[in-house]
């Protein structure tokens, strides 16, 4: 399977500063070797239409996911952007279920299953994202506790499907702080998830790892942790370190 990159901008950057970090990554990705890394950039919605623009004015090898979308198809949801709104700005990708937004915007279980699935119908490729929580983990819970927020998630899918969704394992005390999962933790977390998604029938679907990931931990994340790729915060908000991501990954699928 083809690894993939996304960097995830959260609320990070406006307008100006969206195009000017797009004008950094053109550069750099003129050295890049090839299109063997897919790679997805999830900006805040306001950039979508400027670094949609960039994309194409630099026919740059990569595309563009959003970070959150309602599962209404429109009408009467103050602040909330819709699929065909999206596709509109040529988004492909959407995120599902990230961490802050389950915590901090109260998207549960079930919001989480409507909208991967109607992205899906939709026509935008989900990166359902799931992960446990430190006191889970110390609980020793951790993969009871994954292995339910894909069956929740999952279970209005059609196994059909499985190529355009994407798993990100982000366990929630390594987003932000610093604290990368190990080669380890990931390898065992990855082996879970592919375990439920072969009892729910989903085949040759893609696994990201998320969570601090910088350009010194990508390669043992990949050869030793088995992951098919990144979801990338904080080192996607700095042309160089989000290039460097991407050229471990291709080094290591070269
Ligand atoms: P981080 O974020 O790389 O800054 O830890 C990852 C994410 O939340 O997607």
């Amino acid at each position: 399977m083809k690894p993939l990159v996304v960097g995830n901008w959260k609320m990070n950057l406006d307008f100006v500063e969206a195009i000017h970090l797009m004008q950094q990554l053109a550069v750099l990705e003129k050295n890049r070797a090839s299109g063997v890394c897919e790679v997805v950039i999830a900006p805040p919605f306001v950039d979508l239409r400027s670094v949609s623009s960039i994309l194409d004015s630099e026919s740059m090898m990569m595309t563009l996911a959003a970070q959150h979308v309602n599962p209404n198809e429109n009408g009467a949801h103050t602040g909330e952007i819709s699929i065909s709104m999206l596709k509109r700005l040529s988004v492909q990708w959407v995120l599902v279920g990230h961490s802050e937004r389950r915590l901090m915007y109260g998207q549960d279980d079930d919001a989480v299953a409507a909208t991967v699935m109607t992205a899906l119908k939709g026509g935008l490729k989900p990166i359902l994202c799931c992960g446990e929580s430190l006191e889970v983990r110390e609980a020793g819970n951790h993969q009871d506790f994954v292995t339910s927020q894909l069956k929740h998630a999952l279970k209005k899918c059609d196994p059909s499907m499985s190529d355009k969704i994407i798993i990100a394992y982000e366990p929630i005390w390594a987003i932000g702080s610093g604290l990368t999962a190990s080669p380890e933790q990931v390898r065992e977390m990855i082996a879970c998830i592919r375990s439920e998604l072969l009892e729910q029938n989903f085949r040759e679907v893609r696994v990201l790892y998320g969570g601090s990931v910088s350009p010194d931990s990508a390669e043992s994340l990949i050869r030793d942790g088995g992951a098919d790729g990144f979801l990338v915060g904080g080192a996607s908000l700095k042309a160089e370190s989000f290039s460097l991501i991407v050229s471990v990954v291709e080094n290591c699928y070269a």
